[in-house]
């Protein structure tokens, strides 16, 4: 374990916070008119979860967020990160508005301004309402525009308190995880075939941006995941596969969001719709762009299949996944590199030059099971706040860091087996104890407000 020195300065008002989603913490599934989601219809399909559960009760967080709000005031965030439910706020995705359902996130709203803690909710993080999902989910069209109605319905509700937007989270997670593999909801095993579900997401998140907007919303982004893609050798099989693999993961998302094109024009051929009009919502420019950082993939040449992270590859994916050889691994097996983050955001910068706008880090945290005496944790996050620091002083324009995650929650396919919280949650009791990661942060901020 390394001593912990204080970490290096990061500059003023850079926003420090922690995030959840709706569907991983709030639990009363079917509560005050919520509809359910692609996720609780996914989670009754059996041997789809490891440990077989759902997340009907979750952490609780409906009944239990002033709990929380205490907690992110007793660390001292300036931020908090979260997600609406769209199925609470329309249980059917569109139509019918279910007014408790709107009324929680106000509340919620209301209480963390009050409590000094900025509100940045994301509009989606994966909890389809299940009435779209089986019309086609995000394979459709029309999903975009109820996506952007539902954005209109919450900016003009919350948009006098919120100031601070995120459209999607992930998108490519869901295209790839949810649609092309089948391991996440709606668990669809379509290959290429899901390509669609990637195109209407960003155009959903391009007329979302005009919604938020038309609503007065000025700090808009989007969560991105992105880490560096690295070839298993030096053969051309192996950098093949890992360009395309950077391409179909980073490029795919990334480009049309900030250059206002798609990378590859054989890819830009399985997509539905007039594709050249829908680039210019997709490309309305962003406010700031939104980072999840994890780690690295390590990509070699496919044909044979395999497993990576518990996922089955087929045999018709064209590359296999790897760790990267040789370092630690966190509890759900995952490589820690914290200069992936610094090379992360060297590439982003190469890429997009002065078409990126401002970073935030909305998503860096790890999975370990230790209950409440958790040093790897701080380990990981101490390494990885000093490799964005060194991005900072090599030139990078990010403007905030957010952990994943407050609370212990549900890990979507891997249930409740992951823990990524700085506060330990116990399942029996919804007990919550902060880890010593939590005082570690507490501590940390603590010192900052002193020295500013
Ligand atoms: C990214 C996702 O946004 C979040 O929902 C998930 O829990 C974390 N990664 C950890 O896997």
């Amino acid at each position: 374990m390394t001593s912990h020195q204080p970490l290096p300065a990061f500059p003023d008002g850079f926003l420090w916070g922690v995030s959840t989603s709706a569907f991983q913490i709030e639990g009363a599934s079917a509560e005050d008119g919520r509809g359910p989601c692609a996720w609780d219809a996914f989670t009754r399909r059996t041997g789809r979860i490891k440990d077989g559960s759902d997340a009907a009760v979750a952490t609780d967080h409906y009944h239990r967020w002033p709990e929380d709000v205490a907690l992110l005031r007793e660390l001292g965030v300036d931020a908090y990160r979260f997600s609406l439910s769209w199925p609470r706020v329309l249980p059917s995705g569109g139509g019918q508005l279910n007014r408790p359902g709107l009324d929680f996130y106000d509340r919620l709203v209301d209480t963390l301004c009050e409590a000094g803690i900025q509100p940045v909710p994301t509009l989606f993080h994966w909890d389809t309402p299940l009435a779209l999902e089986e019309r086609g989910g995000w394979l459709r069209r029309e999903t975009a525009h109820l996506f952007a109605d539902y954005a209109d319905i919450v900016a003009a509700r919350l948009g006098d308190r919120v100031n601070r937007w995120i459209t999607l989270n992930e998108p490519a997670e869901l295209t790839l995880l949810g649609y092309g593999l089948g391991v996440h909801a709606p668990g669809e095993r379509l290959l290429f075939d899901a390509l669609p579900a990637a195109h209407h997401q960003l155009l959903g998140h391009g007329l979302a941006v005009r919604a938020l907007r038309a609503n007065g919303a000025d700090s808009i982004g989007i969560a991105n995941s992105h880490g560096p893609v690295r070839p298993l050798s030096d053969s051309p099989a192996d950098t093949g596969a890992a360009d395309f693999y950077d391409t179909l993961t980073n490029h795919l998302f990334a480009d049309p969001l900030l250059l206002g094109r798609y990378p590859d024009q054989e890819l830009a051929e399985l997509l539905p719709g007039p594709v050249e009009d829908d680039l210019e919502a997709i490309g309305e420019p962003l406010d700031w762009y939104g980072i999840n950082y994890y780690r690295p993939t390590v990509v070699g040449a496919g044909g044979e299949g395999g497993k990576f992270a518990g996922v089955d590859i087929p045999a018709e994916v064209p590359f296999t996944l790897h760790e990267t050889p040789g370092r630690e691994r966190t509890g759900s097996g995952w490589a820690v590199v914290p200069e992936g983050l610094t090379d992360t955001l060297r590439t982003l910068g190469e890429r997009y030059g002065d078409r990126l706008p401002p970073v935030l880090i909305t998503e860096n945290g790890c999975a370990y099971p230790d209950r409440t005496h958790d040093g790897r944790r701080i380990d990981f996050l101490d390494a990885h706040l000093r490799a964005l620091h060194t991005a900072l002083t090599e030139g990078a324009d990010v403007r905030g860091y957010f952990i994943w995650s407050l609370l212990d929650n549900f890990e979507w396919a891997e249930g409740y087996t992951q823990r990524f919280g700085l506060v330990h949650v116990d399942y029996a009791t919804m007990e919550r104890t902060p880890k010593d990661s939590f005082h570690w942060l507490r501590r940390a901020l603590a010192a900052r407000r002193t020295a500013g």
